[in-house]
């Protein structure tokens, strides 16, 4: 396999953060989670960057630390949920990288989701919230090269899944 970075994709809640360390941890690579750059570099949390700034800025930023995340090799990148709708972040993901969708089933994501107060988007109803946006996004994660449901899996044969298909 000649990609020398793993880009995690897929829907708030599937478990980007939590395999991606696990992931780096087994392979010794470097673990990024661009939301987290996003708030070190703005400063703020990606709730009040949505309140203050707007989610057009947010996406802005957001495509620019994937680029610059994905600049080099030995990287496992999270992006977030929405990180996939413009097309050149989806680009710039498969030119850098083996793109890994992580997906559960609604009731997984919503359990997971339901207590975190920094994912503007599905704040309110979180319910409501995410089956729209799973709806809206149904085929979002469609072009990743490997799609892996979260929802029955421990961490660890998910880490296994992803090691053997890189044959590392
Ligand atoms: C978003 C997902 C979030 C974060 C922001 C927007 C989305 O990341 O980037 O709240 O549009 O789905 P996680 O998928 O890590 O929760």
């Amino acid at each position: 396999m000649e990609k020398s970075n793993i880009v995690l994709i897929g829907f708030m809640g599937t478990g980007k953060s939590t395999v991606g360390h696990a992931l780096a941890a087994r392979l010794g690579w470097q673990f990024v989670n661009t939301d987290d750059v996003i708030e070190e570099q703005q400063g703020m949390s990606i709730s009040d960057m949505f309140a203050k700034l707007g989610e057009p800025v947010f996406r802005q930023v957001e495509s620019e630390v994937i680029q610059a995340s994905l600049d080099g090799i030995s990287s496992i990148v999270a992006t977030g949920g929405g990180a996939v709708l413009a097309e050149q972040n989806r680009n710039v993901m498969k030119e850098n990288g083996y793109v890994v969708a992580l997906t559960a089933n609604a009731e997984t994501i919503i359990e997971r989701v339901s207590q975190d107060q920094n994912r503007p988007l599905v704040q309110g109803d979180v319910a409501e919230r995410v089956h729209t946006l799973l709806e809206v996004r149904k085929h979002a994660y469609d072009f990743a090269d490997r799609t892996i449901d979260t929802s029955e899996l421990t961490v660890e044969e998910i880490v296994n899944l992803i090691v053997s298909d890189m044959k590392l």
